[in-house]
């Protein structure tokens, strides 16, 4: 999904990976580890709109969101070596793609979706996962995987696996590459 693994250094970093994977969370961390300026597209797109995700997708409906979430994404691609936390859909988009792959190197929080199922159920600020049933949202997950796969990086991650712990995992294997 972008011009090489070594070029990291220079780059953004944008993780990506099924809703309820840490991407915020971990990538906070892992920015503060680099000493980097740290974005969360999600919360990029509330500012821009001044409403929750979950009154975007009530009010205006999923289109309207991703519509956003693409401007939003451009405008992540235009900063340098930035952590970007991007939400779960993000890379189903072919410019999404395009501009994380020109702006930087996509780094996939994958976990077994029986791992992610129990930290959604009781979440209500994903619309996706509070209006879909269980089996549609795994669906979903499935669709997606392949997207995912595409990363420069797959960490695997495991419960009780803590997200300073998936953050070293990161910079490991970042550190690694070349
Ligand atoms: C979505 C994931 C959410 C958010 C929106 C849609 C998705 O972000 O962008 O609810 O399509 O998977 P997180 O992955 O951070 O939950």
């Amino acid at each position: 999904m972008s011009a090489g693994k070594g070029t990291w250094r220079s780059r953004n970093l944008y993780l990506i990976g099924f809703m309820g994977a840490g991407k915020s969370i971990v990538g906070r961390i892992l920015a503060e580890k680099l000493s980097r300026s740290f974005l969360d597209t999600d919360r990029m797109i509330e500012n821009k709109v001044g409403r929750t995700i979950a009154k975007i997708f009530q009010e205006r409906g999923e289109e309207y969101f991703r519509e956003i979430e693409t401007e939003i994404v451009a405008r992540a691609s235009a900063t340098h070596q930035a952590v970007v936390a991007l939400g779960g859909g993000a890379i189903l988009n072919a410019r999404n793609r395009e501009a994380i792959k020109q702006s930087g190197v996509a780094i996939y929080l994958k976990w077994e979706f029986a791992q992610l199922w129990p930290r959604l159920l009781n979440d209500r600020s994903r619309p996706l996962s509070v209006d879909l049933k269980p089996i549609e949202v795994e669906k979903l997950f499935n669709q997606r995987k392949h997207f995912y796969e595409q990363a420069d990086f797959v960490i695997a991650c495991h419960e009780p696996e803590t997200p300073e712990q998936i953050a070293q995992k990161i910079l490991r294997s970042l550190e690694g590459s070349r």
